[in-house]
């Protein structure tokens, strides 16, 4: 869940690190730190509680000079946030000093072992533990620090991304991982260390993706010329020299900065139209007729014989997943399940090489979806990840897979990548169901043209941007809220609440609209706002009735309806009104909407909208 970031080269490492960090500082925030060894080889650590922007305020009046460092943005799991357990953390001869990304989840034990033999502790955290380890196999066995670091790592059980400098040899950096994230970067004369590649692409678009359980040595020889005197090892870690691949990433600057928007959110909300017709470039063709998935020709056998469908994701990636259910039952005739993948994993699932497994996530990096897929692989299971984030570990671990391609998603609440899935759960659905002959040729063309409409339907929502927001000032007071939707629609409200949950602290409930009188009808009374999405569908006149139900209780109700309805407008206290659109592709239009709802509640309520508390971007941890 944390950011790591590295540095060796000729440059200034601090304001490198510190670029890096704020970059990286979507995937966790509680805390910040930096070490970096000066000229006089003195090994500098400096932490502090909370954002980088306090790291920054602490460190001014102190020597942050140096061409190498490691720095790390932390999202605590052992150990409470302070500056004592932020990273980097010094060895006990401060010699050494690590970030890391993970749980080593062995650590108890091994922290007994070391204290028995003397070493002195400092955090709480489990980190730490990798770093005393390190060292203490180096002083006993008089090992350099490569072969401290794989045998310390042998002992190690959990997961990490690591990267450990050593203050007498100012001209490396050692990092590791095991399923937490790892990028080097290759400059000319220098090395770049990220969680992903976003503190990266600023100076050089060659990377290497590191793959789990490998250890790359970052080393600078100033007396070589050739290659800039830069050498880049990577080995297992019993030592084995592992085949490097460089990759070019394709990510510019722009994608990863506001431009012009306050918050990072309100700049993915927008972007969604253009996202979408992305997502859907070389997808669909231009008379909007026909879509092609290459996984869907790559694998054709293996997709269509599929006798089930199994969808593992996690928070909204699993709301695209409900949505996805009702695509393909529908359009393929498929029986759909969709799974938390962190409770699939731990029930003993039954799962059969019959079955295909769509893998949702954003960041590709989900530990919980990512172990689903191990556990459905293992069973013989066909996997299809459909993912954003390219070269991350779940789509490496796919047998095939579709990017949503809406490029980097920095806010934490997800926006775009929630449109972007929907959007390739769809397009996937009509591939299969064509392929299949499950679907009428007109509903399939029809579909297909609608699909294509629908980033300039969303263009036309986001005109209601001004309306929400002076919508949201009215409801700051709440202090819970109801989503109701019906079919297709039910998943939205969920995530409609999910979003207001995540940016504003306000508790929000989403429910299938019939279900309100099983239970949650007992919450409402004049302070409840219940937003209800009642387009005209199938079951409008269902959810006109709900409506009623809720206001003969005095409920305020917020209803987001088919432009020009008049029915709903005469009993809702508001009403947003959204174009047009068949119930199969109206997630994607009703959602925006609710995303600016929580949006501007959250604005309003003065939170930080892209970093809320107590989340991350990318859940590595179980
Ligand atoms: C979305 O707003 C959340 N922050 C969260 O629920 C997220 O969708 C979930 O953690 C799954 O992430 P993934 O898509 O990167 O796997
Ligand atoms: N487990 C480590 C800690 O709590 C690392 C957490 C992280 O990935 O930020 O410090």
């Amino acid at each position: 869940m944390c950011g790591i970031v590295g540095y060796l080269g000729k440059r200034e490492a601090f304001p490198i690190l510190i670029k890096g960090l704020r970059r990286l500082e979507y995937r966790g925030y509680d805390s910040a730190g930096v070490a970096l060894i000066n000229e006089a080889g003195g090994l500098n650590v400096y932490k502090t509680k909370g954002k980088v922007d306090n790291l920054v305020e602490y460190t001014s009046d102190k020597d942050k000079t140096g061409t190498i460092g490691i720095a790390h943005t932390r999202w605590a799991t052992h150990g409470e946030p302070s500056a004592v357990n932020a990273h980097p953390h010094y060895s006990q001869s401060h010699n050494l000093a690590i970030i890391h990304n993970g749980i080593i989840e062995n650590y108890a034990d091994l922290k007994g072992k070391l204290i028995e033999k003397g070493v002195e502790f400092k955090s709480d955290t489990d980190t730490e533990v990798v770093v005393q380890l390190v060292e203490y196999i180096m002083n006993k066995k008089q090992l350099d620090l490569l072969t401290a670091v794989q045998v310390a790592l042998y002992q190690v059980i959990g997961a990490y991304a690591i990267a450990i400098i050593d203050k007498r040899d100012p001209l490396q950096i050692i990092a590791a991982r095991k399923q937490s994230p790892l990028v080097v970067g290759i400059g000319d004369g220098e090395f770049f260390l990220g969680s992903d590649a976003s503190p990266i692409i600023e100076y050089t678009d060659k990377v290497v993706y590191l793959e789990d359980g490998n250890i790359a040595v970052l080393r600078l020889d100033k007396n070589r010329s050739e290659n800039s005197g830069m050498e880049l090892k990577v080995v297992s870690i019993l030592g084995e020299e592992q085949e490097l691949t460089v990759k070019k990433v394709d990510i510019d600057l722009g994608q990863i900065e506001k431009g012009g928007y306050p918050h990072f959110m309100l700049k993915e909300i927008f972007e969604q139209p253009e996202c979408l017709t992305n997502c859907m470039r070389g997808r669909i063709n231009v008379e909007a007729d026909h879509v092609t998935l290459s996984a869907l020709i790559d694998y054709r056998r293996q997709l269509l014989s599929a006798k089930r469908v199994l969808i593992v994701a996690c928070g909204t990636s699993w709301h695209a997943g409900l949505i996805g259910k009702q695509l393909i039952e529908s359009f393929c005739r498929i029986p759909v399940e969709v799974e938390y993948a962190s409770e699939f994993r731990y029930r003993n699932p039954v799962v059969t090489k019959d079955d295909v497994v769509i893998a949702i996530s954003q960041s590709g990096e989900t530990a919980d979806t990512l172990a689903a897929i191990q556990l459905a692989k293992e069973r013989g299971a066909f996997i299809y990840g459909i993912c954003n984030a390219i070269g991350s570990s779940i789509p490496r671990a796919t047998d095939t897979g579709t990017y949503i391609h809406v490029g980097p998603e920095i806010g934490v609440a997800s926006t775009k990548a929630f449109t972007g899935q929907v959007t390739v759960l769809t397009m996937f659905a009509l591939a299969l169901a064509e392929a299949k002959g499950t679907m009428a040729r007109d509903e399939y063309i029809k579909v297909v043209k609608g699909l294509s409409e629908v980033p300039e339907l969303i263009r036309e929502v986001l005109k209601s941007n001004e309306k929400v927001a002076d919508l949201a000032r009215t409801f700051t007071y709440a202090h819970n809220f109801l989503y109701l939707g019906r079919g297709f629609s039910y998943p939205v409200a969920l995530e409609g609440a999910l979003k207001l949950k995540e940016i504003s602290y306000i508790h929000a409930e989403g429910y299938p609209a019939a279900e309100m009188k099983h239970g949650p009808i007992a919450l409402i009374d004049s302070d409840m706002p219940v937003v209800v999405i009642a387009t005209h569908n199938t079951m409008y006149e269902k959810v006109l009735s709900n409506i009623q139900e809720i206001k003969a209780r005095k409920g305020r109700v917020i209803a987001l309806v088919t432009k020009g309805d008049d029915k709903i407008a005469k009993i809702a206290d508001e009403v947003i009104e959204l174009p047009d659109v068949q119930e199969c592709l109206e997630p994607l239009v009703a959602t925006v909407p609710l995303q600016l709802l929580s949006y501007y509640v959250a604005v309003c309520k003065g939170k930080d909208v892209d970093q809320p508390r107590n989340l991350a971007k990318s859940v590595t941890v179980e």
